[in-house]
């Protein structure tokens, strides 16, 4: 029996495709950017047909570098940007409109009248989730009411939603599979994370018709067939989860308390709490871990709106690096004392702020500041917002003390070790970074029988790097005082 497994990552700024074995290490991979369009302030949209054609080319490629058929794969797994809002046509397949991006900010009038309305604690409770544009429900409003002819065509059932993996599901099976997943489902407060349904009552809130939705399943499980053209035969698609909660799966972050923490695009701390949902009481949300066999992991979760896209600001916006790969050796060389902060608001505030106006500033330039002690402020800054969070667990009485980091900027040691540092607590880096992709091959694995349980998944972590903390308490507590005076400098006024 084959043991390969082809893990999907759609991702905010790129789709990858990587093969694992079934010792979950990475065999082969490719990656693909694709364009942002952001047509107004706060306005962030993908083009639907480039996530399509840049997914289905990655996986091509990958196969084509290993040189393997569609029966030496045993298994597709999908994990993707979570919330990112599609419609398309159920007949010809055709979105309706540009997906309306995670981070986009143009429902958020309409989120401040929810909140005006008295929904918060209702939608709280209901979906572990806040009022913010963050979610799809908003978005998936605005489309059918914006779009031309979209609200009758959604009433006639003529329409069909889905997030990132949804979409790319619909496309990979040819139109045949409509489905999502739990962890996926968490992420549009359309899902009430209690019941395991799509809640009536939210429907009815953002006046979205039940039969636009997806099914819903375990992480683990039959998602369909891909179309026999795409790949030269069919190869079964047997997981799915959002990438933050594929993250925790290849952190195994199986148990309550184990935390871990993704440096992508944005980045996401999440902690498994098991099966207690914990409603923070300090802006935190509560999400869905994993669901396999139909029992839920809950799990508590911080998310940060931009972490590495800072780093591709300082590329591809101001032209100050030409790679993310010099940060590194930039901030060994900048000022220890530089005084700079960077507050990365560019598309409002997340956790535990949650201000959807507020804008990003760099504060406390002085005639030496040069591009070394800009580019250490700007990894700072992700350092300070998941200390933000971290203050907010320890605030809902659950404080870690360790933390697994993965994704992309965390091959920078001297960012990880920054992290230690004002954290006060033991970073560890895994083996494998690609987490992602590496906890939807988990998944798929485990539906085929590859692994026998999540304990036998556990076994395959091994940490490469522990980053121990080396900083004087008052030292931390001085810079992240002027992390917070930044903050407030930036928030918006309400
Ligand atoms: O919630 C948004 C998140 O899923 C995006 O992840 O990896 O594209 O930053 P990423």
């Amino acid at each position: 029996m084959s043991t390969y497994i082809l893990a999907i990552d759609q991702g905010t700024t790129s789709s990858r495709a990587i093969i694992f074995n079934e010792k979950g290490l990475p065999l082969w991979q490719a990656q693909q950017e694709f364009k942002q369009y952001y047509p107004d302030d706060g306005w962030v949209e993908h083009d639907p047909e480039e996530i399509w054609v840049t997914t289905l080319q990655v996986c091509q490629q990958v196969m084509q570098k290993g040189k393997l058929r569609s029966t030496d794969i045993a298994a597709i797994g999908i994990t993707n940007q979570r919330e990112t809002t599609v419609v398309w046509d159920r007949e010809t397949g055709k979105p309706i409109y540009n997906a309306i991006v995670w981070q986009d900010r143009r429902t958020a009038s309409y989120c401040e009248k929810l909140k005006q309305a008295g929904k918060e604690v209702l939608i709280n409770q209901k979906t572990g989730l806040l009022i913010d544009p963050y979610f799809s429900a908003s978005k998936l409003n605005w489309l059918l009411e914006n779009v031309p002819d979209a609200r009758e065509n959604a009433e006639a059932g003529k329409l069909l939603f889905g997030t990132i993996d949804t979409f790319l599901l619909w496309r990979l099976t040819g139109g045949k599979s409509h489905k999502t997943d739990a962890t996926n489902a968490s992420r549009t407060q359309l899902f009430n994370i209690h019941t395991q349904q799509w809640d009536e009552e939210l429907l009815k809130l953002h006046n979205v018709p039940v039969a636009l939705m997806p099914e819903v399943m375990d992480c683990s499980a039959e998602f369909g067939i891909t179309e026999r053209t795409l790949f030269g035969g069919e190869i079964p698609i047997l997981s799915m989860a959002g990438d933050q909660q594929a993250a925790l799966v290849g952190q195994a972050c199986f148990k309550p308390g184990m935390v871990k923490s993704t440096y992508g695009t944005g980045c996401f701390v999440i902690m498994n709490t098991g099966d207690q949902v914990i409603q923070s009481e300090n802006r935190l949300l509560t999400t869905i871990g994993y669901r396999l066999n139909g029992q839920v992991s809950y799990a508590i979760e911080g998310s940060i709106f931009i972490a590495g896209a800072a780093m591709q600001w300082l590329r591809d916006g101001l032209r100050l690096i030409p790679h993310a790969n010099v940060t590194e050796a930039l901030a060994q060389v900048a000022k220890k004392t530089h005084g700079v902060y960077m507050v990365p608001a560019f598309t409002g505030l997340g956790a535990p702020y949650w201000d959807p106006h507020a804008r990003g500033a760099i504060l406390g330039l002085t005639r030496d500041t040069g591009v070394a002690e800009i580019v250490a402020a700007a990894l700072q800054s992700v350092c300070y917002q998941t200390k933000d969070l971290m203050n907010a667990m320890a605030a809902d009485g659950v404080a870690p003390t360790t933390l697994r980091v993965d994704g992309g900027m965390v091959v920078n040691n001297w960012m990880v070790q920054f992290l230690a540092n004002i954290l006060g607590v033991t970073v560890e880096r895994p083996q494998v970074t690609e987490t992602t992709a590496l906890g939807v091959a988990y998944l798929a694995g485990l539906h085929k029988g590859i692994y026998q349980s999540i304990e036998e998944i556990a076994d395959c972590w091994h940490s490469e790097q522990r980053f121990e903390v080396s900083m004087e308490q008052t030292q931390r507590e001085k810079l992240y005082l002027g992390w917070q005076e930044a903050v407030e400098r930036v928030k918006s006024k309400k």
